[in-house]
């Protein structure tokens, strides 16, 4: 081949690439490695551009004994740190081109977001199986409880059923919310079709969770738009939304006595581009300090762990929330005051 031909081909690459000689040498590289080691890169010693001892073994194996191996690197480009995967790559003789007594090309594929997702979901599976063991632990322990000491004593038995009851629902809840979570992520690419009337998704949402409100002394308001509201949605998922905000107002914010739904039309909000309503659930409660605020939507994540447990909660509901949200193209704002109360806003296009 050419040495004029070549340099095309490895611009067309789309991945980083540089060719190296017998000597170790630089004889060409591409836009994508300019970017990442420089621009003058054509005659240097390749030991120069990059000295890690791990990428020098590969190269030699590859230029002695025309072996193919591939390294993973972690590199610092200007501004940035990146871990890419190497693949170093023995090429034959190129008579009368730029690489007569052969050489290697070495190519340079980004999987920084790889390994960050390979991360979460490492992170993701560790607490899940911390979350199940708990309850699990428990229902093992009253089992053998119930076994041995216990066996002949009705009121203990009484007590310890009771509490097993409650951490194997707590176990189902998890499940439930794990699958909602898995499906809700699946379809978020899928914009939902029907139409849906806001209104009546927060009557049912506020009517089912009457009880619970009643039970903790807090009144539950419907405040601004009423009457059909139209927006393009799925039922179900909107009535988990708001039933998820509505709970936690009840469970978190609840000492402030009440939890407000309230409606507000939005002739044009700004990043939708167009019509939508603001469904916001406050509440009066203590309020959540501005530091966990970013956090809130993440899996698991909760400002009181042993609070949320004792309140039957799993940290998943605001992750989910945050799913549908996107799901229907709307936003998800919080705005909370330590003291004061929480704001729980959905934004959804209206139709
Ligand atoms: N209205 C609220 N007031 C105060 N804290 C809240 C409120 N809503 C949610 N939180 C906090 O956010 C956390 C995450 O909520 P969520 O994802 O619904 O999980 P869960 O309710 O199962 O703990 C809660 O554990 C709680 O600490
Ligand atoms: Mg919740």
């Amino acid at each position: 081949m050419l040495k004029s031909s070549i340099i095309p081909v490895l611009q067309a690459v789309p991945l980083p690439v540089l060719l190296v000689n017998a000597e170790e040498k630089i004889v060409a590289s591409n836009q994508g490695a300019q970017a990442l080691f420089g621009a003058a890169l054509e005659g240097r010693a390749f030991v120069t551009v990059l000295r890690q001892p791990q990428l020098g073994r590969a190269l030699e194996a590859a230029l002695t004994d025309g072996r193919a191996d591939q390294v993973r690197l972690r590199i610092t480009p200007p501004g940035r740190e990146m871990l890419t995967l190497v693949s170093v790559a023995p090429l034959p003789p190129d008579e009368g081109g730029i690489l007569p007594r052969g050489g290697a090309m070495l190519s340079f594929e980004d999987i920084t977001a790889v390994e960050e997702a390979e991360a979460m979901r490492r992170d993701f599976v560790a607490n899940v199986s911390h979350e199940l063991r708990t309850p699990l632990t428990a229902l093992m322990g009253f089992v053998e409880t119930l076994r041995g000491a216990a066996k002949d004593d009705p009121v203990a038995r009484d007590r310890f059923l009771a509490i097993m009851e409650r951490e194997a629902g707590r176990m189902n809840r998890l499940v439930g919310d794990l699958l909602s979570l898995s499906r809700v992520e699946s379809e978020e690419r899928l914009r939902p079709t029907t139409q849906v009337d806001l209104s009546a998704v927060l009557k049912g949402a506020m009517q089912t969770l009457t009880p619970v409100a009643e039970t903790q002394k807090v009144a539950l308001i419907r405040a601004g738009e009423t009457g059909v509201l139209k927006v393009s949605g799925d039922a179900d998922q909107l009535t988990q939304v708001f039933s998820n905000l509505i709970e936690n107002g009840i469970k978190y914010g609840g000492a402030g006595g009440s939890v407000t739904v309230t409606v507000t039309h939005i002739a044009h909000e700004p990043v939708l581009r167009g019509p939508a309503f603001r469904v916001a659930v406050s509440d009066k409660g203590e309020g959540i300090e501005p530091m966990h605020l970013p956090r809130l939507t993440e899996r698991f994540y909760r400002v009181d762990t042993h609070r949320s447990r004792e309140q039957g909660g799993t940290g998943l509901g605001l992750a989910i929330v945050k799913h549908i949200v996107a799901r229907h193209r709307g936003r998800l704002k919080i705005e909370s005051e330590k003291g004061k109360g929480s704001c729980f806003s959905v934004i959804l296009p209206a139709l």
